[in-house]
């Protein structure tokens, strides 16, 4: 296992659109646990694997789910939520996102899953969703919202 560089903000890349996982194979693997490691050394909440350079369509969340293919199927309700994102250390904006979303992804098994989740979690993953998409959270911020925090331990 390793930690990977996270990419900020600057980086074109985040803009990029994720492709979809057709095998999950040992490299895939070896990402997933890179990835776990590098969103729990910097107190993530979740990662996209874009944010370490690979447009693919992993993303990791709250409890360590790993996701893979993710897609929302549906949303219900509204939060107005602050958001941050290890891409953008220091930063931080209010959102509005999704009170529940299900989402239907798979695991590292390769195995179907659906997950329903609600306020933090159904926040996370819409998140880290966007990421996939080339989306970042202040893209989403309500404008005049962003705050810059000072000295803030990563
Ligand atoms: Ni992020």
């Amino acid at each position: 296992m390793a930690i990977r560089n996270i990419r900020l903000e600057k980086d074109e890349i985040l803009k990029k659109k994720s492709r979809e996982i057709e095998v999950i194979d040992d490299k895939i693997q070896t990402l997933i646990d890179d990835m776990i490691e590098t969103m729990y050394k910097y107190n993530g909440v979740g990662l996209a694997a874009v944010q370490v350079g690979v447009l693919k369509r992993v993303e990791d969340g709250e409890g360590v789910r790993v996701l893979i293919n993710p897609k929302i199927t549906s949303t219900k309700g509204e939060q107005e939520v602050d958001e941050g994102c290890l891409s953008f250390p220091n930063q931080y904006a209010r959102v509005i996102r999704p009170k529940e979303v299900t989402v239907e992804a798979l695991d590292r098994s390769g195995k179907k899953i659906v997950i329903k989740a609600k306020d933090l979690l159904a926040q996370a993953i819409c998140h880290e969703l966007d990421h996939l998409e080339g989306i970042t959270f202040v893209d989403q911020m309500i404008p005049g919202t962003l705050e810059i925090v000072e000295n803030q331990k990563n």
